[in-house]
């Protein structure tokens, strides 16, 4: 567990440099991220390159201790680059390019773009990849941030024919998949597909699916064309990419086979009011963000990195970008640090060193405020250095519950709600906290994963289902949730023969005849009112749970529990604690604000409420517990750890 922080040389005098870097490390800090948005300082004229002043910052930075992580700068393309190819730009939904003038204007099935990011990669690896205070690396800066996967240029529709030359057998096969029989679709050859937008009403949903699919690819390749670099100039180092919150529009485990571990960046405050919680639950949480939407991150990108991550950029005071930017309750960064250490983060990195006075993100805080004191981030950072101690070497083991996520699930769902707020993203964070709420730790895995050594496993929805899964699931040992929609398309997108949930009929036999989605307000009555989703099953086996009218949609055969409506609270809490039973884990009853997490033998307590709370009253040892972190009585925000007997 290191600490680490954002740094940016270029934004501040040279002279103040060796204090800066004096301060981190008198502060605990560890690592230092440079370099990222420095492209048009390090290359200034196309091919002349100032390398004197990013010398001498390593040099200081390292002089004083500091590992350095060193960035790839492309996710800002100086202006010169972007006036000698104008075709590197991205071009949104309504057909018009994306311009200069902030950040991530790029097309990523530009040919001439991936051309130069390769060169600046190269440029940059080659002067520092052996440098021994360069000790590991962060490509780009966020993919998909501000809206960037997908590009409908000129660059992408031909990309995008070539892959579905690959895709597809021949256009026979093509219009076989995607139905184009269906309104008179039918291409005659590869060049005559076009890009799905701006058509008349929806496109074809297989057409646009197997759009999201290349624009993922596209970031996948891109990314690879950098870290291949890296990996050959700078052997040894870590190559991580910075991945954000709520980021679905690619396929994050694909990108990561590539890196060595994953890093996301996490602003609870900002997340909390961008979010799709109610006025009362971001009331309840202002100050501290909601309590399983950071812990889903960890959780995600532990998964992401194969077991490695870090959290790259932590919310240091208030944010510039949210809709409202409260600051944190005292206490918080310090207790978000741990939450992410809690979970198994390698290194928590603070964004930013010092608050800038100048430019579009004057207004968010850093450690140190623009006058170059410290803000409160700044004591909190240096609270946690000074308790790492002995918590420092604890290791993250295998969690007892997997969850399965999805991307391609959130996409083909997005492309296919069939009400307007089936959210898939929504859907998977109303399990997840179900299992929080009753004290188990998570870990989050693709569909492809083993679940060797799991006693439950959710599948909160997988539309897309093949035989390799079915397989897995019904050699488990581990008791098995399964959520609505699961099994109900092909890898197509259209209806499986055998009707939903397709496949998973093997292993239970139900058939799912007719869906309906109900509009917001709207409960279905019965021992759990169903909103938003009700499934009609047509089945022999008895259903756990059923409407007033007769509807049964809670189903189990043997170990597999399958649910074929939009899981309210209640409900969620119920499957969770029937298959907890079945698989003979112990189920904790936490209060609604805290939450617990386990890193090795080491449990950490996090109290996210606005109130104190007693937890020797709901946690089994915390009476008597020798805490390393806290104590039984947490206050707001406050965290507590102690080894388990
Ligand atoms: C991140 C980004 C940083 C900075 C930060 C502000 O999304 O990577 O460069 O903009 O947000 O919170």
């Amino acid at each position: 567990m290191k600490l680490g922080v954002c740094y940016y040389p270029e934004h501040w005098s040279e002279t103040m440099w060796a204090d800066d870097a004096k301060r981190m490390a008198d502060l605990g800090i560890a690592w230092v991220r440079i370099g990222e948005f420095a492209w048009s300082r390090i290359e200034p004229d196309p091919g002349r390159f100032d390398w004197s002043w990013l010398d001498r910052a390593v040099d200081v930075l390292s002089a004083a201790g500091l590992k350095i992580v060193m960035c790839t700068p492309t996710a800002t393309p100086p202006k010169w680059l972007v006036d000698a190819n104008p075709d590197m730009l991205a071009v949104d939904s309504r057909g018009a390019p994306r311009r200069f003038g902030s950040r991530r204007h790029y097309c990523f099935s530009s040919e001439s773009y991936l051309r130069e990011s390769a060169r600046i990669t190269r440029a940059v690896a080659d002067r520092y990849g052996k440098h021994a205070a360069v000790a590991a690396w962060q490509t780009d800066n966020e993919y998909d941030c501000h809206d960037t996967t997908l590009s409908f240029s000129e660059n992408a529709l031909l990309a995008f024919r070539a892959w579905l030359s690959e895709r597809y057998a021949g256009i026979g096969d093509l219009n076989r998949a995607w139905g184009t029989v269906f309104w008179s679709q039918d291409y005659r050859s590869f060049d005559e597909v076009d890009a799905p937008f701006q058509t008349v009403t929806e496109a074809n949903p297989s057409h646009r699916l197997d759009y999201r699919r290349f624009s993922s690819d596209q970031v996948v390749r891109f990314n690879r064309r950098q870290s291949d670099l890296i990996r050959e100039l700078s052997p040894g180092r870590d190559i991580l990419h910075n991945f954000m919150g709520a980021s679905t529009s690619f396929d994050h485990f694909d990108v990561a086979r590539d890196l060595d571990a994953a890093s996301w960046d996490s602003y609870p405050l900002g997340f909390l009011e961008q979010g799709h919680w109610d006025a009362q639950t971001k009331a309840r949480y202002l100050r501290q963000g909601h309590p399983d939407f950071t812990a889903f991150h960890h959780d995600l990108y532990r998964g992401v990195g194969r077991g490695r991550w870090w959290v790259m950029e932590q919310q240091p005071g208030p944010v510039n970008w949210a809709p409202w930017n409260p600051t944190p309750l005292p206490g918080m960064v310090r207790t978000w640090t741990w939450e992410a250490f809690a979970h198994g983060a390698e290194v928590v990195s603070y964004f930013r060193w010092r608050q800038a006075p100048f430019a579009q993100e004057q207004m968010h805080a850093g450690l140190y405020t623009p006058d170059n004191r410290e803000a409160p981030g700044a004591f909190e950072a240096r609270q946690v250095a000074g308790e790492i101690g002995e918590l420092g070497s604890a290791r993250t083991s295998q969690a007892p519950v997997a969850l399965l996520f999805d991307y391609a699930a959130k996409w083909l769902l997005d492309i296919q709600p069939q009400g307007a707020d089936f959210d898939y993203f929504q859907l998977v964070l109303e399990f997840y906290a179900a299992l929080r709420r009753r004290g188990f730790s998570i870990d989050i895995l693709p569909p492809d994963a083993s679940l060797d050594g799991y006693r439950l496993v959710v599948v909160p929805s997988l539309p897309i289902l093949d035989d390799a899964l079915v397989g897995r699931l019904s050699s488990t040992k581990a008791h098995v949730i399964v959520g609505p929609r699961t099994g109900s398309k092909t890898g197509d997108l259209q209806i499986p023969d055998e009707l939903p949930p397709g496949p998973l009929q093997k292993l239970l036999s139900l058939r799912v005849t007719r869906v309906e989605s109900l509009r917001p307000g709207w409960v279905e009555p019965g021992e759990f009112g169903v909103s938003r989703w009700l499934e009609h099953i047509d089945t022999e086996l008895p259903p756990l749970a059923k409407t007033a009218s007769g509807h049964g949609f809670w189903y189990r055969a043997g170990k597999l529990q399958y649910l074929g409506a939009w899981p309210s609270r209640d409900l969620a809490d119920a499957m969770v604690a029937e298959a907890a039973d079945g698989a003979g884990l112990p189920l904790l009853e936490l209060p609604d604000d805290l939450r617990i997490r386990r890193r090795g033998d080491i449990l950490f307590a996090i109290n996210y409420g606005p109130e104190p709370i007693d937890i020797s009253s709901c946690l089994p040892g915390a009476a008597t517990a020798d805490y390393i972190l806290g104590d039984r009585v947490l206050p707001p925000a406050g965290v507590a750890a102690w080894r388990e007997a």
